[in-house]
């Protein structure tokens, strides 16, 4: 079960990086909510070590990135509620994790910082704000009806990378 989320996992994000990584060719570039001082900002973070090239039989040739290991990943579903858009408040991230856009879409923004991101269906970001890292965290609002995976990191260690702006990462 785990070895074939982790399969799915890697399909989705080789599937996706052809529109997120703006950044060159050698990684994919993710927007990361995170909580430095107590307060929820995001950053944009290339992931480490970035695309290799599959010898996997059924994607030999294609780009792989590695996700690392995720633990109890959950799916999503946010309730149609007649078109409205779905505002959980102002939150932390339940556990440092991934988050992929299956249906739908986000926009993310911040109480006590500048800027946001949106994510848009088939789009993947990561929430490592959790509690005592950031005191009012930050607020997700979904689309109605939109599916997610939450995917956490075994505990709470986030996936290596390199932080390359201290904005999102279609903000220039
Ligand atoms: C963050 O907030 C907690 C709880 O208010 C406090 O104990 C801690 O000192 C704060 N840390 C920083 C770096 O401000
Ligand atoms: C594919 O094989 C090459 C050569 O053995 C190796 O360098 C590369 O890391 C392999 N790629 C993956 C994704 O395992
Ligand atoms: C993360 O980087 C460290 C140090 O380079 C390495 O030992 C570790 O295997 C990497 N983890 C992953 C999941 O790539
Ligand atoms: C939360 O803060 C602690 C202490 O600074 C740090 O070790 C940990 O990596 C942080 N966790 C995340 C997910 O940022
Ligand atoms: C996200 O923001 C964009 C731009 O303001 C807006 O068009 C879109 O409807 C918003 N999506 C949600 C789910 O609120």
């Amino acid at each position: 079960m785990t070895m074939l989320l982790h399969l799915f996992l890697l399909s989705l994000g080789a599937l996706v990086c052809g529109g997120s990584n703006q950044g060159g060719d050698d990684s994919l570039l993710v927007n990361a909510i995170v909580g430095k001082n107590n307060i929820s900002m995001v950053e944009c973070w290339k992931i480490e070590p970035g695309y290799q090239v599959s010898n996997v039989s059924g994607t030999v040739g294609d780009k792989v990135l590695a996700l690392g290991n995720i633990d109890n990943a959950v799916y999503i579903i946010i309730p149609d509620d007649d078109g409205k858009p779905n505002n959980g408040g102002l939150h932390n991230g339940a556990h440092a994790q991934w988050v992929f856009a299956l249906t739908g879409g986000v926009n993310v923004t911040f109480p006590e910082a500048p800027g946001g991101f949106t994510v848009n269906a088939g789009g993947l970001f990561i929430s490592s704000d959790v509690l005592g890292n950031s005191t009012l965290g930050h607020q997700s609002i979904w689309a109605a009806g939109s599916v997610f995976i939450q995917a956490p990191f075994p505990n709470g260690v986030v996936t290596n990378h390199t932080v390359i702006a201290h904005h999102s990462c279609e903000e220039k």
